[in-house]
């Protein structure tokens, strides 16, 4: 069954973004994007799409969740066997994605992705609700088959009755966290007419950023 939407389009009309006034550091822009994301009341706006590619030259993309913006990237946690564990122990490279349908932008960031401190993703795991730790140590591995949702079932009751809500769930070390560290990073701002302003920074060495405007 085929389904055509040539005939839906939006204008986009919320904003602008100029080359001459945006902030040295793209880090300061994406700080001030999320703040009014948050402001504007955008549905988990640090949920992003993740693209990773390994060996097999596959690309693949998911959504996960930005927990923290760094200094030199932005980091997610996830298990470390999963599948894009998988690409990312092959292949470094990879880009994220924010989509922001309220103030009509998009954000693409890409970098090489590294591992954080253990220590830094144990601190994250035990402040998480307890039964999202117990469901952490249930999806292992996380993108393997699993026979029907009963097992999954069995195995939550058996590690909650072995971790009581009163007991500490131990980290597991197939999960934590990674932070791409940003090379480049794309602010696109929707205009009225597919005009719209797209500005690049690329990391030129450090602290140093330069910024290009793109054709839309
Ligand atoms: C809104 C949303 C948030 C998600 N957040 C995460 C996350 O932070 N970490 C994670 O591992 N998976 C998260 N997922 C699940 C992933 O999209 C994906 O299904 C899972 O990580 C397995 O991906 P993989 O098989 O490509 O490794 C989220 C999914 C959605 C829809």
């Amino acid at each position: 069954m085929s389904m055509d939407f040539t005939d839906q389009r939006l204008s986009y009309e919320k904003g602008a973004l100029d080359q001459q006034s945006v902030p040295i550091s793209p880090f300061e822009l994406l700080n001030a994007w999320m703040n009014e994301a948050i402001e504007q009341k955008v549905q988990e706006p640090y949920a992003m799409s993740l693209a990773t590619c390994g060996a097999d030259n596959k690309p693949s993309v998911r959504i996960v969740l930005m927990r923290e913006i760094t200094d030199t990237g932005v980091v997610f946690y996830t298990n470390y066997e999963s599948a894009k564990g998988q690409d990312i122990a092959e292949n470094p490279n990879a880009e994220v994605l924010f989509f922001w349908h309220e103030l009509e932008r998009q954000i693409r960031i890409s970098g090489s992705i590294a591992k954080i401190d253990a220590q830094k993703s144990a601190t994250y795991f035990q402040k998480r609700p307890h039964d999202s730790q117990v469901g952490a140590w249930v999806s292992q591995p996380q993108s393997g088959e699993v026979a029907d949702r009963k097992v999954m079932e069995q195995s939550f009751e058996q590690l909650q009755a072995d971790y009581p809500e009163d007991t500490q769930v131990p980290t597991p070390v197939f999960w934590g966290g990674y932070e791409i560290m940003v090379n480049e990073i794309e602010f696109w701002q929707g205009r009225a007419n597919r005009m719209h302003d797209r500005i690049v920074y690329t990391q030129e060495n450090g602290d140093n950023w330069n910024t290009k405007r793109l054709l839309p």
